[in-house]
């Protein structure tokens, strides 16, 4: 595989609604979860930019998918969080059929990230998203969020949890911060290693 650079974005692409667009052909990987987990923030991280991916304090700030096209190699896909508060009910629901129909009719979405938030683990909303993605047979792996919050014994909790819960299938799981960049190395291996994985094994 040709050296990947993360910083060499061909193309940012928005949609408010979800069709199998002519335009997007390379694989991609999704950064999903509640609201305010960092979905986008990560993105920034990863890019290596402070602002291409919106960010704010109050949840609800991701509107419509939005596909970063990387080194004409993959795209790094930022979508709206589920479980968010404080928009009207249309909106929820338009982003809701949104986020619905992405997910079940992508052909190129290769991995889902699901994010979590460290400080306040996994919750019952996310528990009902990992049971749709298992439904729909998609495949995914967690990323902790917000590490920067956590000390190294909170840490040790979270995986003895997740072991005993039996949710080590998900695996590797990666704890990020956007802020100390913890984790974002180990994150873009494992983006580079599922989609070359898909190369070699087209589905
Ligand atoms: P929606 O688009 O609303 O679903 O949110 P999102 O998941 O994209 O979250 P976003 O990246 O907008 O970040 C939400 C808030 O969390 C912002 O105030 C960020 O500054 C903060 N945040 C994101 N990542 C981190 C992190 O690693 N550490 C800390 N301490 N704060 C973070
Ligand atoms: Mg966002």
């Amino acid at each position: 595989m040709r050296p990947i650079n993360f910083n060499s974005i061909d193309k940012v692409l928005s949609y408010a609604k979800y069709e199998n667009y002519k335009e997007l052909i390379l694989p991609e990987v999704c950064f999903a979860g509640r609201s305010n987990v960092g979905k986008s923030s990560l993105i920034n991280s990863l890019l290596n930019r402070k602002g291409i991916a919106k960010v704010s304090k109050t949840p609800g700030q991701t509107k419509t998918i939005i596909f970063y096209r990387i080194d004409n190699f993959f795209s790094l896909v930022d979508v709206p969080g589920y479980g968010f508060a404080g928009l009207s009910k249309k909106k929820i629901a338009e982003m809701s059929e949104l986020l619905h129909s992405y997910f079940t009719n992508s052909t190129n979405l290769k991995n889902i990230y699901v994010l979590i938030d460290s400080r306040h683990g996994i919750k019952k909303i996310d528990l009902d998203f990992l049971s749709f993605l298992d439904q729909n047979k998609l495949v995914y792996k967690y990323v902790f969020t917000k590490s920067d919050k956590l000390k190294a014994i909170d840490k040790k909790k979270i995986l003895n949890t997740l072991h005993k819960e039996n949710c080590l299938s998900a695996i590797p799981i990666i704890f990020t911060s956007s802020k100390t960049k913890e984790g974002i190395k180990e994150l873009k291996g494992n983006i580079l290693k599922v989609i070359s994985e898909n190369e070699k094994n087209p589905q």
